[in-house]
């Protein structure tokens, strides 16, 4: 069977790193041979705020990152939620396939409450994990890469596929995720890596900008450097990317550090970060934003054909 790759992400500010190694890096080489939809997820972004904020411009800075990375829309389709109304309408029946309880065990979710600075929480930050499963089936997704705090919501779509199946006949593939080189890269304070958090390293920073964020890194006094994820979390999240960034073990550089300490540290961190970066960087400030959101019109064209077929699809399965 020939797989169908389905990912994205929620267009709230520039993509990090941690994307980079959890995810990105993974659809390029897979868009080379297999069917990729990379989906821009708009009505994502009103989970965990009231509004969606400066979503245009979120958008245009998530299509430049995507193409500065390499992904190459003429391999993959890139498009957005609110373009595609047929994919949104899946979330109804969907919705029916699952319980309360089941939404509200969701591990990801409650870390996302946990973190939120909202005074109270919505049913779309509950609901959207199902909404994200119409994201994966609509295009008939089998394969999505993701970073490991995207497991439980691949498991809500495996369970939304199963069921579909179950009551109304097979229409749909049950999805496996696919995680990357670094699941989970640690934020620069030892926290989870994130956009909103202010502990990540965009891949759009310039050299200076990345230089503070690495000498704002949390670590600790012991000059020798060793790698222990356990015992010193802040410096194992630095030797980890440079070993990403240099294609070393974390391990061989903290021998190469010795005894230098963490200043040391932050400096080889800094030179491997931005050396990697400095192509993609290049390329990104080559690119023309309007070339970027006509790219994005012409994926949401393909990607609603597609929607519009598999929602027909669906009515019929259920006898509307
Ligand atoms: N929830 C993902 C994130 O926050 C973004 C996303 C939306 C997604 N729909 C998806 C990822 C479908 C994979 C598949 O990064």
């Amino acid at each position: 069977m020939n797989d169908i790759v389905l990912t994205g992400d929620r267009p709230t500010g520039p993509l990090h790193l941690g994307h980079y190694f959890g995810s990105l890096a993974n659809r390029v080489r897979l868009q080379e041979r297999l069917t990729m939809y990379v989906i821009i997820a708009d009505y994502q972004v009103i989970t965990d705020r009231d509004e969606p904020g400066a979503i245009q411009a979120n958008i245009t800075e998530l299509l430049l990152d995507y193409l500065a990375v390499g992904i190459d829309p003429g391999k993959a389709t890139i498009f957005q939620h609110s373009a595609i109304p047929e994919l949104n309408q899946l979330l109804l029946p969907f919705l029916s396939l699952v319980s309360m309880a089941e939404l509200q065990r969701n591990p990801t979710v409650k870390d996302e409450i946990a973190h939120s600075s909202q005074s109270a929480v919505s049913g779309l930050m509950f609901t959207y994990p199902v909404h994200q499963a119409a994201d994966i089936l609509f295009c008939k997704g089998t394969l999505v890469p993701v970073g490991r705090d995207q497991l439980p919501h691949v498991e809500v779509t495996r369970l939304v596929a199963r069921r579909f199946n179950e009551r109304y006949g097979q229409v749909f593939p049950v999805p496996e995720a696919m995680m990357g080189a670094q699941p989970l890269l640690r934020g620069l304070d030892g926290g989870k890596m994130s956009k909103s958090r202010g502990n990540s390293i965009p891949l759009r920073a310039t050299e200076d900008e990345t230089a503070a964020l690495i000498r704002r890194a949390v670590t600790d006094g012991d000059r020798r450097i060793t790698f222990d994820e356990e015992a010193r979390p802040g410096v194992a999240t630095l030797l980890t990317l440079t070993g990403l960034c240099t294609d070393r073990a974390p391990e061989q550089i903290a021998d190469e550090i010795g005894d230098g300490g963490a200043a040391t540290l932050k400096r080889v961190t800094t030179e491997a970060v931005n050396e990697f970066l400095r192509p993609i960087r290049r390329r990104r400030a080559e690119l023309d934003p309007a070339e970027a959101r006509q790219v994005l019109r012409a994926g949401n064209d393909r990607a609603r054909a597609t929607a519009v077929g598999t929602l027909e699809e669906v009515r019929l399965a259920m006898g509307f």
